[in-house]
């Protein structure tokens, strides 16, 4: 008998599992996932990882030294589980996400103290290849399978969801067929591939009936979403929007990230006429330079990039714009350089993630001659992050005085505190007084910081947690 409970079987001892999440959001929403497949198996989650008895790391591939950093964590968890061993306990090592995709059998080759390497595609098999590791085996899963993953994972957990408060994730699509030079994604995640509108419609349902008021929707290539709609249309990610607009208690939708020549008609439309379809849209360009943007393969210009702004801006005036940008892309000149500097000035960004370029193993880019040199890279990524720096407290400044909607979230750091967010996801202090966790409530904002708002009555010297 299993207890409901906790799902531990009579007279077994539960289960722990320790999970380390590392990289974007849609890792954040499949470690959720991978817990939940977990727990519907018999696991408790613990915060404390010396008393797991899986530790599972889901790793990032995206930049830098990124496999480097997973094998030397392993070898310190090899101390961990030798010393449990000692102690007469044991411990399981999994390794998961996209740098367990890259590596595949050669992280079992390499570091003999991992039991389980498995891709992202195959975390609804999770349960069944622990038992097999259990066994002894040691196992590499990281095919493109056909299966489908999502249809196969547990809906999400009732508890998870109260607990994950009223802002959830909910991945629509995976993979990306851009194959920009620089990029590892396609090859970590695969082909971009979405998932059905039945299926997203009813994890929406179901977030929704549990608390959840805000949906951010993901995927590498978001609005590369498409599937067949409710009346046999083709349906872009602007439609699946306006279907989600109409699902009971939702008071907020997003989405991240975006390839700007994925930013069609419809998805600009949901923009002009769902107010709930928050003005805040993550919508990378990379480089300001023509003649890297092709080298980066990006499909799209300077120009093109600013057009296509200015139609978004036509649809939703009040929008604001976050991106990612990359320095130091081989080849790249000083003008060229000055030309990323030029879009930025142009567009205005409210958010930005910029970095330096890294040469990702496998990639086109990576075989580029012309590597910039690392000072003069440092020097104009700098310089970048000063000019988005300060369009960013710019925006903020310009909020100082206005009524402002903000989803309230969370209990603040001080008493009578609360804390929210605001359409530009920037947390906005607020007191206790202003709502109920979960409501949308008009605030006048009187403070502003590099990281968070006040609103009035909240205490001013208080940051957000
Ligand atoms: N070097 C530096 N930055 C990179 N990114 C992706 N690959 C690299 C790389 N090789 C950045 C891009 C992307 C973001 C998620 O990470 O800006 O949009
Ligand atoms: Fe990577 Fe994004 Fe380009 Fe796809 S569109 S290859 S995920 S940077």
């Amino acid at each position: 008998m299993r207890d409901p409970e906790t799902n531990a079987l009579d007279g077994d001892p539960q289960q722990k599992v320790f999970i380390k999440t590392y990289g974007c959001q849609m890792n954040v929403y499949d470690s959720e996932r991978m817990q939940d497949a977990l727990t519907a198996s018999g696991y408790a989650t613990t915060d404390d990882a010396s008393a797991a008895d899986l530790y599972l790391i889901n790793t990032c591939h995206i930049r830098e030294k990124a496999t480097e950093k997973v094998y030397s964590e392993i070898g310190k968890l090899k101390k961990m589980r030798n010393a449990k061993r000692e102690a007469g306990g044991d411990m399981t090592i999994a390794i998961a996400g996209c740098v367990a995709q890259a590596e595949g059998e050669e992280m079992i080759r390499r570091a003999p103290a991992v039991d389980l390497v498995i891709g992202p595609q195959a975390y609804h098999n999770l349960p069944r290849l622990l038992e097999k590791a259990k066994g002894g085996a040691r196992i590499v899963e990281t095919g493109f399978g056909l299966d489908d993953k999502f249809a196969n994972l547990p809906a999400p957990q009732e508890k998870r969801v109260k607990a994950g408060g009223v802002s959830a994730f909910l991945t629509v699509q995976e993979g990306c067929d851009k194959f920009c030079t620089f990029c590892v994604v396609p090859y970590t995640r695969g082909a971009e591939v979405s998932r059905s509108v039945a299926q997203i419609v009813a994890e929406a349902e179901k977030l929704a009936a549990n608390g959840v008021r805000e949906l951010t929707l993901l995927g590498q290539n978001v609005n590369a979403w498409h599937g067949a709609g409710e009346g046999g249309r083709e349906w872009g990610l602007g439609e699946l929007l306006f279907r989600l607009a109409d699902v009971p208690g939702l008071k907020r939708l997003r989405y991240t990230t975006s390839h700007p020549a994925d930013m069609d008609d419809a998805l600009i439309a949901a923009h002009r006429e769902l107010p709930m379809l928050m003005p805040y849209l993550h919508l990378p360009v990379q480089s300001g330079s023509d003649r890297i943007l092709k080298a980066m393969n990006r499909r799209h210009t300077g120009a093109d990039y600013c057009r296509l702004i200015d139609r978004i801006r036509m649809a939703r005036p009040d929008i604001a714009l976050s991106g990612d940008f990359i320095v130091g892309f081989p080849g790249e000149t000083d003008a060229d350089f000055e030309d990323t500097m030029r879009i930025v000035a142009d567009v205005g960004y409210v958010a930005a993630y910029s970095f330096k370029y890294s040469p990702r193993p496998g990639t086109p880019a990576s075989e580029m001659d012309l590597m910039v040199d690392d000072a003069v890279a440092q020097a104009r990524l700098e310089r970048l992050q000063a000019l988005l720096a300060s369009q960013q407290q710019v925006f903020h400044n310009s909020l100082v005085g206005r009524d402002v909607e903000v989803l309230v979230e969370k209990p603040g750091r001080e008493a009578g505190q609360r804390i929210g967010r605001s359409p530009w996801l920037i947390p906005v202090v607020l007191p206790e007084n202003s709502g109920h966790i979960g409501d949308v409530v008009s605030v006048r904002i009187v403070g502003s910081g590099r990281n968070t708002l006040q609103a009035e009555g909240a205490n001013a010297r208080s940051r957000a947690a």
